[in-house]
C-alpha cells in the first residue's frame, strides 16, 4: 500500500512533504538587470506557504547576453548569488524543497530578436515564432556547456536542493534532440546518440561542478508532436503538413533518451510535451500513440515512461482534479504531480485539497496568465500584482 499523496516522500534522496510540485513558471517579474524584485520573492513565499512539496524556480538564464524572455531571472554570474541565497532561505523556512530551472531559450522567442545573437543547433527557424538562430560552432557548444555548469554550481552554492534543466517546449536543449531542428553533420547531429551529446556533455560538466550526489533533474518533452503529417503549434493548433517527411522528436525516441538519462545519473524526469499549456485544445486526440487526457494532458506518456525508468517521473500539464491524480497515483508508477497555472490562480489550492475543502482547481487553464508584455498573472481570478522596479 503506497503512502498517501499528502504524506512525506523520499524523492530520490530529497525528503519532501508530499507528492506535489510546482512546475517552473517564468513570472516576468525580475528587474531589467535580472535581479529579483520584492514582488517576485512574494510569489515564491506564497507558494512555499501554500504547502507544495517541491518548487521549481522559473527558467533562469545561464549567460548574460541571452535573455529569451522579459523580466527573466539569471545566474550568469556571482552578482546574482545573493538574490538566490535569499530565495533559498525563504523557501526553506517553510520546509519547501526548491530546485532552480536553468535554460537557454534559443529561437523559441520573439523577444528582442535582431538585437542579439541567438544560438541554435542549426539554421532552421522555430516553427511557431519564425525566429532563426545562428548555428553553434563547437566552441559555442563548449562555451554554453561551461556556462550551464557554472550556473548549476551557483544553484548549489546558493543553498537550493537541486537543479533542473529545461529540455522541453522547443527550447535550445530540446532542439538539439529533435531531428527536425538539428540537422548538424558533426558529432552533435544525426544519430540519437549524437543529438543527445550536447545534453550529456552539459550533464557531465554540471556533475564535475556540483559533485556526485547533488540532484540534477530534467524537464523533458514527451514529443515534439511533429510527425505523421501533422504538427501541433505552440498555440495548440493542429496543422496538416504538406511535407510528410517532417519529423520532430517522437515519444518512442524520447523514451530511449530518458533511459539514457537515467543511466547518466539524472535524479528525476518531469515529463511535459511541446505545446504544453495550449494542449487543452487537443484533449481526446491521439498523438504519437497516446491520448491527450482531459485532467492531465501528458499523463499517459508519463505512465508509460514511469514503467520504463526507475528514477522518479513527474507528470505536468492540465492536472486539475484530485480524483484523477489519486487514480494515477494508485494505478501507475508516476511519482509526483506538478502544476503551473493553478498556482498562479490559487497559490494555496493544495492546502484546500489537503483539508478536504475542495478537490479541483479554480484555474480553468485558459492560459491568459501568460502575458508576455507585462507580468504574468491570473487575469481571470486575481488582481494584477504591483512590481516596483519594473
Ligand atoms: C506564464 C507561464 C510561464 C511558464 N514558464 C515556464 C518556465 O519558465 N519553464 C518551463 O519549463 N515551463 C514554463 N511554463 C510551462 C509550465 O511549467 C507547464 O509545463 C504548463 O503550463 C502546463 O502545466 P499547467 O497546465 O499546470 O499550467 C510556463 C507556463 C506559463 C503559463
Amino acid at each position: 500500500m503506497k503512502r498517501g499523496l499528502f504524506e512525506p516522500y523520499d524523492f530520490n534522496g530529497v525528503k519532501v512533504k508530499n507528492r506535489f510540485m510546482r512546475s517552473a513558471v517564468w513570472m516576468n517579474m525580475a528587474d531589467r538587470s535580472g535581479h529579483f524584485t520584492e514582488a517576485l520573492y512574494g510569489i515564491y513565499e506564497a507558494l512555499a506557504r501554500g504547502g507544495v512539496g517541491v518548487v521549481n524556480v522559473e527558467v533562469t538564464g545561464i549567460v548574460r547576453e541571452e535573455q529569451c524572455l522579459p523580466g527573466q531571472t539569471t545566474l550568469c554570474s556571482d552578482e546574482f548569488l545573493p538574490d538566490f541565497e535569499r530565495l533559498a532561505g525563504i523557501m526553506h523556512q517553510y520546509g519547501c524543497k526548491t530546485f532552480v530551472q536553468l535554460g537557454y531559450g534559443g529561437t523559441r522567442t520573439d523577444y528582442r530578436v535582431g538585437e542579439r545573437v541567438i544560438l541554435a543547433p542549426s539554421d532552421i527557424p522555430e516553427i511557431s515564432t519564425g525566429t532563426k538562430g545562428t548555428p553553434m560552432t563547437v566552441s559555442d557548444i563548449h562555451y554554453l556547456t561551461e556556462s550551464y555548469a557554472k550556473a548549476a554550481g551557483r544553484v548549489k552554492k546558493a543553498g537550493f536542493d537541486g537543479v533542473q534543466l529545461h529540455c522541453a517546449h522547443n527550447y535550445m536543449m530540446n532542439q538539439f534532440l529533435s531531428p527536425y531542428y538539428n540537422n548538424r553533420t558533426d558529432a552533435y547531429g544525426g544519430s540519437t546518440e549524437n543529438r543527445m551529446r550536447f545534453l550529456a556533455e552539459v550533464y557531465q560538466a554540471i556533475r564535475e561542478e556540483v559533485g556526485d550526489s547533488y540532484p540534477v533533474s530534467i524537464k523533458m518533452t514527451a514529443s515534439d508532436f511533429m510527425s505523421g503529417g501533422i504538427f501541433v503549434s505552440g498555440t495548440g493548433e493542429v496543422v496538416e503538413l504538406d511535407d510528410l517527411s517532417m519529423t520532430g522528436l517522437t515519444f518512442e525516441e524520447s523514451l530511449k533518451i530518458c533511459k539514457k538519462l537515467e543511466e547518466l545519473g539524472f535524479h528525476s524526469i518531469e515529463l511535459s510535451g511541446n505545446c504544453h499549456s495550449a494542449a487543452r485544445k487537443l484533449v481526446g486526440r491521439v498523438l504519437d500513440g497516446y491520448e491527450i487526457k482531459e485532467h492531465g494532458y501528458f499523463s499517459e506518456y508519463a505512465r508509460v515512461l514511469a514503467d520504463e525508468v526507475h528514477i522518479p517521473v513527474i507528470t505536468v500539464g492540465g492536472l486539475d482534479s484530485l480524483a484523477y491524480i489519486e487514480e494515477l497515483y494508485e494505478k501507475t508508477n508516476i511519482a509526483m504531480f506538478s502544476f503551473a497555472r493553478p498556482f498562479l490562480c490559487e497559490p494555496d489550492f493544495l492546502e484546500k485539497w489537503r483539508q478536504g475543502i475542495s478537490s479541483t482547481t479554480t484555474c480553468v487553464h485558459c492560459a491568459m496568465c501568460r502575458k508576455d508584455k507585462e507580468v504574468n498573472y491570473c487575469t481571470a481570478f486575481r488582481e494584477k500584482p504591483a512590481v516596483a522596479g519594473r
